[in-house]
């Protein structure tokens, strides 16, 4: 699936407006609450924090809470983006190794790392519930909001959560 572009600077929009009205994991909580209901492929959105060796389930938006709230940065995909510093799109999760398993209807997963002062300080994670259900356009849309979230993590002088 895919990311229309004529959607993309709406989208962005609007987590700019969120952003500039919520701080603390409420925003966080805003941000994956509009993902998932702006875009159907989009199932279950979480914002994970950089903690030490772990990250941190911040916030989330989806049909079902994850067992996966405190994951060591050794393991999982979740885990692999911040190792190597990189967005990780997974097409089938059943042939990856890395993956972690969260929910039995997930095939696909896309994780985008979240940078202040040059770290990863967090990341979104996407599950779909299709093969390949994340391409290019999703990969660069999630990136900018992930640009977004590090903004506003500088202007409000903190680490993930905001504020
Ligand atoms: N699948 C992830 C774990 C987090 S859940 O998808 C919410 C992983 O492999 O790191």
């Amino acid at each position: 699936m895919t990311v229309p572009s004529r959607a993309t600077t709406p989208a962005l929009l609007q987590v700019d407006a969120i952003l500039s009205r919520l701080t603390g994991r409420q925003a966080l909580e805003e941000v994956c609450r509009f993902l998932r209901h702006s875009f159907s492929h989009y199932p279950w959105v979480g914002i994970y924090r950089v903690a030490g060796t772990d990250l941190v389930l911040d916030a989330w938006d989806g049909p079902r809470a994850t067992e996966h709230t405190r994951i060591p940065i050794a393991r999982g995909i979740c885990g692999q983006a911040v190792r190597e510093n990189r967005s990780v799109v997974v097409d089938d999760v059943r042939s990856d190794p890395n993956y972690l398993a969260c929910f039995l209807e997930t095939r696909a997963e896309i994780v985008v790392p979240i940078h202040h002062e040059g770290q990863v300080v967090g990341e979104i994670d996407i599950d779909g519930t299709t093969v390949r259900a994340f391409d290019a356009s999703d990969r660069g849309f999630l990136e900018s909001v992930a640009v977004k979230l590090g903004a506003a993590v500088e202007r409000s002088g903190s680490e993930l959560p905001l504020g």
